[in-house]
């Protein structure tokens, strides 16, 4: 997606085809929506969205609804936590099915095949609520977070260095998609074993390269050190428990990992102010991230989770707002 413009009708599976310009102009939107809504309220007039969610959700499945119907839209809950889709039905029946009445599909599930199977199959967007591999709105929310506290200038957000300490997982790969187009340095510090997949880091470093910024893959904790942000997730992510023995060895593999005061503090050196904390939430406390940090003055999370809302509006906005719209029903 070049610009926003481009967003209108898109599938929104991944931020891998978004460009910097796409992204500053969707914060722009974003941040105007935030000052006021009331220019935007009727974006959506008329419009129904199918939320699909296969697993549990407080942020997405909040954030989408209220952030919808401030938009003038109708949102319509489908809990798939009890059946897998494609299970009653196949995935392509299930989307011809619902583009007859809804303007678009935002789907939270376990395989990032089953949207892209989905993507292909409906005739209107489906928008990536979290998948295996991506969580593009969580990213565009927690760019957006670091945006506000860049003053909304794009040349301090360049500016700042955004270090991710955990596992390799679905939302550690969308934020190295967001910040590495932005042009964010960005530190990557995993387990051995546990880094992102191959794929995501080889488009990263190219698009970090294309926006003259760094970009590094590590195991190696100091390299914590001279950053911003640190960002921390779950080492357990939602299906990826395996039992009691995969949380256990997780743990034990983790267990250095966690971001705590030193940490911060070591992130903190060299840099003008000390480092905000982030995190997506839901933080698994003790573990992860300590309760020190996490209740801290520099930690930002309750503003990333309002941030959802904002930034996830300013994507439907772009997506609908003026122009031509897929009708439902319609062939
Ligand atoms: N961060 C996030 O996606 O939270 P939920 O799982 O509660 O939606
Ligand atoms: N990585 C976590 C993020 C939850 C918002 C998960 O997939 O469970």
């Amino acid at each position: 997606m070049t610009s926003a413009a481009d967003m209108r009708g898109a599938d929104v599976l991944t931020l891998s085809n978004f460009t910097p310009r796409a992204a500053l102009e969707l914060f722009d939107t974003a941040r105007r929506a935030k000052a006021d809504i009331t220019p935007f309220r009727r974006v959506l007039d008329g419009r129904s969205f199918a939320l699909l969610f296969e697993k549990p959700s407080l942020r997405t499945k909040m954030s989408f609804e209220v952030g919808i119907a401030k938009l003038g839209g109708q949102p319509v809950f489908m809990d798939h936590g009890a059946q897998r889709l494609g299970a009653r039905e196949s995935v392509r029946d299930y989307a011809k099915n619902l583009e007859r009445w809804v303007d678009g599909i935002i789907a939270r599930v376990y395989l990032q095949t089953a949207l892209e199977e989905m993507a292909e199959a409906a005739r209107c967007p489906v928008i990536n609520a979290l998948s295996d591999r991506f969580h593009p709105c969580q990213a565009l929310a927690d760019l957006f977070t670091l945006f506000e506290l860049a003053g909304h200038d794009a040349g301090r957000l360049r500016a700042m260095r955004l270090a991710y300490v955990g596992d390799g997982n679905n939302v550690c790969h969308s934020l190295m998609h967001a910040a590495t187009l932005l042009g964010v340095g960005m530190t990557v510090v995993t387990p051995r074993g546990y880094a992102p997949a191959e794929d995501v880091t080889r488009e990263c470093e190219a698009f970090a390269k294309a926006a003259g910024s760094t970009f590094a893959v590590t195991a190696d904790l100091h390299a914590v050190e001279g950053h911003d942000a640190v960002y921390t997730d779950v080492w357990v992510s939602m299906g990826q428990g395996g039992g009691v023995d995969e949380v256990t060895r997780r743990r034990k593999v983790f267990a250095k990992y966690t971001v705590d005061a030193g940490l911060m503090e070591r992130a903190s050196r060299g840099r003008p102010a000390p480092a905000v904390f982030m995190h997506c939430l839901p933080a698994q406390r003790g573990m992860e991230v300590t309760d020190e940090v996490i209740d801290s003055a520099r930690s930002v999370v309750y503003d990333q989770a309002e941030n959802r809302m904002w930034a996830q509006n300013a994507l439907l906005v772009h997506m609908y707002g003026n122009g031509q719209h897929h009708q439902p029903g319609a062939t």
